[in-house]
């Protein structure tokens, strides 16, 4: 906080007034499965975006990150809210000031802000760090200018700006996990519905490690808009022999039974990673919940093998660290999380033998790949808010 605010003074010569924190996310299991009207089962994490504010009196925007201090100072007016290239990164606080200004009655009256950012979030890691800017702009713009919003439109605003400002399809989960966070609890989303049950994470001898294979996830957006496109025609066809909306609304048996309908098999496994993954997620928070983590360990797994063959979404970085992570001893299950293609995986591990863990798979883990990957250890957070 103290570098924030003195980057703040040394940038735009005054001090901050406020400050505000929006974390990143992990998902355990359910993954592909929101944009299919399935299941998940994220939390946020204490890693995030931090972002120090002051109000302005005219209709100027101001952010620097120090992410990207190359890139210098990004400003723009209240006037224009477009999309534009050279904003770069500054994009997705661009798209939901201008979200949120559409909702604003007297748009004289709100003015321009001045923020230095700084994320703790390693970029590109599959760890929603563009959600997590999204939300932190949406607290700050939501305390300035006082606009009572319900959390949850809040959250669909995030994911708004992704999918019609940035050109993203992706679903809610990211948006949600960071919106609605609490301290130590999972979140299962019925993304089809929007009901969603807070799950207590009480590990006493366990911990969540975070794998982060420094393999960025290009062509992440393109590959994934593709994997959803795919989803939405095997559903189309589908609905030719059955009365459902989403995949995510069959289970493995009925799936099974309706398949051949789908006539390719690349769209019939795309489908079939949506259904079984959405089970095995509902199965997981069972499993938590009984603290049988033995099963919960065996569906993380699961989940990797049907992402990779399946969905097909890993790639050698992911795969070569997960096997390498799975073949531990202490480790009772491991899986990549987020969009895949790179990014990170996360296990469920024992908690003394950590270090031994990391340790092995990170040696191992720089033979076969060429370059090292990171290690940090989740804890489960709040979601975004206002800090004092
Ligand atoms: C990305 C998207 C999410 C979700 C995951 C995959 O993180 O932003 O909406 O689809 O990929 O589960």
């Amino acid at each position: 906080m103290e570098t924030l605010n003195e980057t703040f003074i040394k940038i735009f010569n005054e001090k901050p007034e406020s400050a505000y924190f929006a974390p990143g996310r992990i998902n355990l299991i359910g993954e592909h499965t929101d944009y299919n009207g399935g299941n998940v089962f994220p939390c946020a994490i204490s890693y995030g975006t931090y972002g120090v504010v002051k109000a302005r009196e005219d209709r100027l925007v101001r952010l620097y990150s120090m992410n990207f201090p190359d890139l210098g100072i990004k400003e723009f007016s209240l006037d224009d809210l477009t999309y534009k290239e050279a904003d770069n990164w500054a994009n997705y606080p661009k798209g939901m000031i201008g979200y949120l200004y559409d909702l604003v009655d007297n748009k004289e009256a709100v003015t321009g802000f001045d923020v230095v950012i700084f994320g703790d979030i390693p970029n590109g890691a599959g760890l929603s760090s563009s959600a997590s800017i999204e939300l932190l702009t949406g607290v700050i713009v939501e305390d300035l200018w006082q606009l009572t919003l319900d959390r949850v439109e809040l959250v669909k605003l995030g994911q708004k700006v992704e999918n019609h400002f940035i050109g993203v399809n992706s679903g809610i989960m990211d948006q949600f996990a960071i919106g609605m966070g609490q301290k130590d609890q999972a979140i299962l989303l019925d993304c089809h519905t929007l009901n969603y049950e807070m799950v207590p994470v009480h590990l006493e001898n366990e911990k969540i490690l975070i794998m982060n294979t420094n393999k960025r996830r290009e062509l992440a957006d393109s590959k994934y808009n593709e994997r959803r496109a795919e989803c939405d025609e095997a559903l189309r066809r589908l609905q030719t022999v059955t009365d459902i909306q989403a995949l995510g609304e069959l289970s493995l048996a009925q799936f099974d039974e309706l398949k051949a309908v789908i006539k390719d098999d690349t769209l019939e496994k795309r489908a079939r990673h949506a259904v079984a993954e959405n089970q095995r997620t509902l199965e997981a928070k069972q499993a938590l919940e009984a603290n049988d983590l033995q099963t919960f360990g065996e569906l993380l797994n699961a989940s990797h093998q049907s992402l990779r063959d399946d969905y097909e979404v890993t790639g050698q970085e992911l795969d070569t660290i997960v096997a390498l992570t799975q073949a531990q001893n202490g480790v009772i299950g491991a899986r990549m999380t987020g969009a895949g293609f790179g990014g990170c995986a996360i296990a469920l591990v024992k908690e003394d033998k950590l270090p031994e863990i990391i340790q092995a798979v990170g040696k191992a883990y720089q033979e076969k790949i060429g370059y090292e990957a990171d290690f940090y250890v989740a804890s489960i957070a709040d979601g975004a808010k206002k800090i004092d």
